[in-house]
């Protein structure tokens, strides 16, 4: 049995790769028939959650979203396939992407509406504490570029939540601190 603060085994992309699709309801419109951002967001996270956890072999909770966009409306009747991947584990938390793809009923229109990085914790059934996460094992060359951008995207979001100084992130430092 692996030892409580040992680094489980890594695991692959596609191990935990995740596919959700909806169709839009008019439930989940605003007045316009356009599907409501903050339904696409509530969905956007689930599916993320779903593939952390899968990975993780562990509950896990939402610690961050990064910058959402939405570039394309999506309208009552269309139906949304949701793409969640892992990028890069941690020590307690994991990155994963998201795409969000839409198309009318009958498949016409495909279009790329959106995507996002959201970071999940691991958390410990027993005692509620983060607890350390499999390492990812990048494979194909997209998933490699992922994986490679991470610890940038890491760095920033750590900085703007407060919880890294700019001048402790060593791969953006010179953003922040240009002469050093
Ligand atoms: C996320 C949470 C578990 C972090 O707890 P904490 O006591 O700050 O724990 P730590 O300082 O040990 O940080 C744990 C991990 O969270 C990461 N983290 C914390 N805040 C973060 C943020 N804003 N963005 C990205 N990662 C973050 C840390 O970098 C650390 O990752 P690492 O171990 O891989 O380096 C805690 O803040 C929490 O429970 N938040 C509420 C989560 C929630 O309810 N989400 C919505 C519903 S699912």
């Amino acid at each position: 049995m692996p030892r409580k603060d040992q680094r489980p085994k890594g695991k692959k992309v596609s191990d935990s790769q995740t596919i959700m699709t909806e169709m839009i309801m008019p439930n989940d419109t605003n007045p316009l028939n356009n599907l409501m951002g903050g339904n696409l967001m509530r969905w956007m996270d689930v599916a993320a959650g779903i593939c952390a956890g899968k990975h993780c072999e562990s509950y896990v909770v939402t610690a961050s979203v990064d910058s959402v966009s939405f570039q394309q409306p999506i309208r009552m009747g269309d139906v949304i396939t949701i793409k969640s991947t892992v990028t890069r584990a941690f020590n307690t938390s994991i990155e994963v992407y998201v795409e969000v793809f839409a198309a009318d009923m009958k498949g016409g229109n495909p279009r790329r509406c959106n995507d996002a990085f959201l970071t999940f914790v691991a958390i410990d059934d027993k005692s509620n504490k983060p607890k350390k996460v499999p390492p990812v094992i990048a494979l194909t060359k997209e998933e490699q570029q992922l994986y490679d951008g991470a610890l940038k995207r890491r760095e920033f979001r750590l900085v703007l939540s407060g919880r890294l100084k700019p001048e402790e992130a060593g791969e953006i430092r010179s953003l922040f601190h240009p002469t050093n």
